[in-house]
């Protein structure tokens, strides 16, 4: 459906169009009419559907701009979410001239006060501590808030985040709406919502699975000790453009990131110990390209919408089936396709059966590639490098390299390029400490499980196919310098994801 079909004015359609938007999508058309008509709306879609702008919308359009009020808090789980969402709020609104401002944890909060008192915003946008900071020091003033978000609400809404989440609430005293999205919303929790909710209207977008359509979906089945070589193998042979990998704690994070490194891959890492500065520059030079690798706990795992991103790895399987729905869904956004991967060591069957359950969507075996083919892949990335290096100016090396060429032959030479640009990674030794597993839950047996179909046996040869199909030319722009090396493999994939999802997004980069 089209936009102007929505109720939305000019201004915001000119924005919407100015943001390579085409076509509404299932939960914008559903919710942003009940939410332009003032109604309370609980809307669940797939990760990467649009959930920000089908709130966004209405409550830019509701606002009344000569009021000096906040009129709508939206309230995020985490920093970076808040910070990115405001950022959306602002592109928006920006012909209107929204006011828009986020409040986040592990930033100055004088110079927030600062700032809030110099325009108060018309939309805040925060983190709960931080909202509830300044409610304490009353540097915010939600008594005009009609209309109030919780993002990821059933993280809101869950042990963690409940008790703030209700006293921030306590000071809207004229809340007139309220809003919740999710990709997730489980049964209990939707029960708490009902209870302080008026009469909401559910918007739940039908979709045969609850994981986005465009994620290819695989297990490896590996031992803890094994999980670190395997998946630089399996980085080697996939050479993803962007990759975010999650671990189960923040020393996993520090110990993945430095083997990686050590590597000689591009990594960073991301968990709540670091400085809100260093997590902004590592989330900053990733949204840029300049990072590879995103190495991450689940302070990552909801909402982050980095555009790019081709594989999500579950180093660690997630405890929580839900948070498997949300890691995952880092990829597969906005009509792109991505792949995911899941470690899971034989106690953790369990635990992958149970995301099975809720995810109506079995993951499919896949064999971890041989040292051989990880090196193909190496090879691949590097004769890639080389071929872009031809595209360059050498002349100021010709005198050099004839000089060479009097005394190696050809082949040597290019093989001594060739091993300079690849990573023999697996000569650097990386030991990555275990961790306490998950607690036992029984599983049983899986036919095929950890067996594989053996993707890697074909295909990663041929030189055909090469960049082929998967990503279209989008991934040129990317800085990365893993970003090369598509090979027959991907071709096969984007054949097999092509027709799986029930509607699709068109955008910018169709
Ligand atoms: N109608 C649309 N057409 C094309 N792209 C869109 C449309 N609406 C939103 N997008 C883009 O899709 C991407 C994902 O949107 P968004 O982050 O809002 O997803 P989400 O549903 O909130 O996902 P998550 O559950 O992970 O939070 C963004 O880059 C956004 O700009
Ligand atoms: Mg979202």
């Amino acid at each position: 459906m089209k936009f102007s079909e929505l109720g939305l004015n000019d201004e915001l359609l000119k924005a919407i169009k100015r943001s390579g938007f085409e076509e509404a999508t299932p939960i914008q058309e559903q919710t942003i009419p009940l939410a332009l008509a003032g109604k309370d709306v609980i809307g669940q879609a797939q990760t990467g559907t649009g959930k920000t702008a089908a709130f966004a919308l209405p409550i830019l359009q509701n606002l009344e701009k000569q009021h000096n009020t906040i009129q709508a808090l939206i309230i995020e789980p985490t920093r970076e979410l808040a910070i990115q969402t405001q950022e959306e709020l602002f592109r928006l609104g920006r012909d209107e001239k929204a006011r828009v401002q986020v409040v986040y944890g592990g930033a100055d909060i004088g110079r927030q006060i600062r700032s809030l008192k110099k325009q108060v915003p018309a939309i805040l946008v925060g983190t709960p501590g931080r909202l509830l900071d300044h409610l304490k020091r009353k540097t915010i003033d939600l008594e005009a808030v009609n209309t109030i978000v919780l993002d990821e609400a059933d993280e809101m809404l869950d042990m963690g985040f409940i008790q703030d989440i209700e006293s921030i609430l306590s000071y809207v005293k004229n809340r007139k709406q309220t809003l919740l999205f999710s990709a997730t919303m489980p049964k209990p929790i939707l029960h708490i919502s009902e209870k302080f909710m008026n009469n909401p209207e559910i918007v739940r977008i039908k979709a045969k699975e609850l994981t986005a359509d465009l994620i290819d979906q695989y297990f490896v089945r590996a031992k803890d000790s094994e999980k670190f070589d395997i998946m630089c193998r399996l980085i080697d042979v996939e050479s993803p453009d962007l990759a975010v990998i999650f671990v189960r704690t923040k020393r996993r994070v520090d110990e993945v990131n430095r083997g990686l490194q050590a590597r000689g891959y591009n990594a960073a890492g991301i968990h709540g110990d670091l400085s809100q500065a260093r997590r902004m520059s590592v989330l900053k030079r990733f949204r840029a390209g300049k990072l590879d690798i995103l190495v991450a706990t689940d302070v990552a795992a909801r909402g982050l919408d980095i555009s790019g991103v081709t594989h999500v790895y579950n180093y660690d399987i997630p405890q929580d089936p839900d948070s498997y729905v949300h890691r995952i869904g880092r990829t597969g956004r906005a009509g792109q396709n991505g792949m995911s991967v899941t470690f899971v060591t034989p106690n953790e069957i369990g635990y992958m059966r149970t995301i099975e359950q809720l995810t109506k969507k079995k993951m499919e075996p896949l064999r971890p590639p041989s040292d051989d083919q990880a090196f193909r892949g190496q090879l691949k990335v590097a004769k890639s490098k080389i071929e872009d290096l031809m595209k360059e100016d050498l002349s100021k090396y010709t005198q050099d390299a004839n000089e060479l060429l009097e005394n190696y032959s050809a082949v040597d030479l290019a093989s001594a390029l060739l091993k300079n640009l690849s990573k023999d990674s697996s000569k650097v030794e990386v030991k990555i400490s275990s961790e306490k597993p998950l607690p036992y839950k029984g599983g049983g047996r899986r036919s095929g499980g950890g067996r594989g179909r053996g993707h890697y046996g074909h295909g990663s040869r041929g030189g055909h196919g090469s960049r082929g199909g998967y990503r279209g030319g989008d991934r040129n722009h990317r800085g990365g310098d893993r970003a090369h090396g598509h090979g027959g493999y991907r071709g096969d994939r984007s054949r097999r994801s092509g027709g799986g999802h029930n509607f699709v997004i068109k955008n910018k980069k169709d």
